[in-house]
């Protein structure tokens, strides 16, 4: 196998062939991801909320980004996996300035990362676009954005209407002029991530509770097992069921977005 690259990620999408990514926080459960098939692993901020019992993102700092992301790139580099790796910039460590950024930035590269990922659209286009200028592949993310729970009044829909969904558009071309590369798409209606993967072409749309329409998917990987302490968000589905492993449940979660069969209508009803 081939290791997993900007530009094979681009002919998968040529191809019309679903990205799969996971989120990981240590060397085991990356490893099995990557075994199962999985292109891209996220090591998500969201390991705030799975692995040290936070209620929210918020208070996940840069020094345990870097841990988790090291842990997660040397048990890939222990049996020789090829799968991306992508590396959360946890809430204020890019807010400042794009210098800010660039430094954190530098903190998960030099952990293993191979691109890293940051929330928010309008001011983070100029960070962008220094990081992307800088030699950083840089994943945006845009809808519900985690670090912001508490401005956006909670987990909820997002980008719904009319001018809340232009408005959503607009920054992520802009996101792709600035050069990212990926764009999470969290919890906004199925027609409007649909919409936003068609004006988008060397940004792909991974999606997250925003239907079926876009380049590829991505699931906390406790949600996706079944494991979730709280109560699970309605786009999840649990791949446990009908699987006898951790590696069958990965392996049915890449099996299903391949052949569009997640997500499906029912999960989403927005
Ligand atoms: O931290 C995370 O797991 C994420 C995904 C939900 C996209 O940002
Ligand atoms: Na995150």
């Amino acid at each position: 196998r081939k290791p997993v690259s900007l530009p094979r990620l681009a002919e998968m999408r040529e191809r019309g062939e679903k990205i799969t990514m996971l989120t990981a926080y240590d060397a085991t459960f990356a490893a099995v991801a990557d075994a199962a098939g999985v292109e891209c692993i996220l090591v998500g901020d969201s390991l705030g909320m799975v692995c040290q019992g936070l209620a929210s993102t918020v208070g996940v700092t840069l020094e345990t980004m870097r841990h988790h992301t090291e842990c997660v790139v040397r048990g890939l580099q222990r049996v020789q996996a090829t799968a991306w790796v992508i590396g959360d910039l946890p809430f204020g460590s890019y807010h400042e300035s794009p210098e800010q950024a660039l430094r954190s930035a530098t903190v998960l590269m030099q952990a293993g990362a191979h691109m890293v990922k940051l929330e928010g659209g309008g001011w983070t286009t100029d960070t962008v676009r220094f990081l992307v200028e800088r030699g950083i592949p840089v994943c945006a993310h845009l809808g519900l954005t985690p670090q912001t729970v508490h401005s956006l009044g909670g987990y909820r829909v997002q980008g719904r209407g009319h001018d809340a969904g232009e408005q959503l558009k607009r920054q992520a071309i802009e996101l792709q002029h600035a050069g990212a590369a990926m764009l999470v798409l969290e919890m906004v209606p199925a027609a409007l991530a649909t919409d936003i993967t068609h004006q988008l072409h060397s940004c792909h749309t991974i999606g997250i509770g925003a239907g079926k329409g876009t380049a590829g998917q991505v699931l906390v990987m406790h949600d996706m097992l079944g494991i979730n302490l709280g109560k699970n968000p309605k786009f999840v589905r649990n791949f446990m069921e009908g699987a006898t492993s951790v590696r069958g449940a990965m392996e049915a979660y890449v099996r299903a977005v391949k052949d569009g069969t997640f997500p499906d209508d029912s999960l989403h009803a927005w």
